[in-house]
């Protein structure tokens, strides 16, 4: 296989590596790094188990080549909080339950996280009919952002209250 370096770091923490450059992001994270909280699903762009956070920008790391991300940043769920020390939106989906089996939460949290910063710069919706719209944090607004995370168990709506809360 055809090779190449790559330098990045993954939170807080830089990496050089040797990769294929057919690897992808989510590949490199669980399989090259041992960051096994990143949740593959379908690979292929459709489930949002994967995502991660990339220069602060959400991404489904199965669609990205790691050979693409020399120098940037990458959060993983592994980044945001610890057992000891929960991110805000990790100790939200305890408290209300945002998860059943838990397979997509890493990249529900993940998407999450990245959804508010979202709202906070005033990054227009995908899918909204008028781009020019301010963003709101209704809940309509917050379900439409999160339409790329699939949860197979169903908890959408803890999910939506969990990310309300830390909305404020
Ligand atoms: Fe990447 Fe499903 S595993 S979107």
């Amino acid at each position: 296989p055809v090779t190449s370096k790559v330098a990045l770091r993954v939170n807080g923490q830089g990496h050089e590596l040797d990769l294929d450059t057919r690897t992808t992001v989510l590949d490199m994270l669980r399989e090259h790094l041992h960051l096994t909280g990143t949740k593959k699903g379908c690979d292929q762009g459709q489930c949002g188990a994967c995502t991660v956070i990339i220069n602060g920008r959400r991404i489904n790391s199965c669609l990205s080549l790691a050979i693409m991300h020399e120098g940037d940043d990458i959060t993983t769920i592994e980044g945001l909080g610890t057992p000891d020390k929960l991110h805000p939106m990790q100790a939200a989906f305890v408290k209300h339950d945002g998860y059943q089996c838990g397979y997509c939460t890493p990249g529900q949290i993940c998407s999450s996280v990245a959804v508010l910063d979202e709202i906070r710069r005033g990054v227009p919706s995908h899918v909204t009919a008028d781009l020019t719209a301010k963003p709101m944090l209704s809940a309509d607004e917050l379900r439409e952002r999160m339409s790329g995370n699939i949860c197979r168990c169903g908890a959408y709506s803890n999910i939506i209250d969990a990310i309300t809360e830390v909305a404020g």
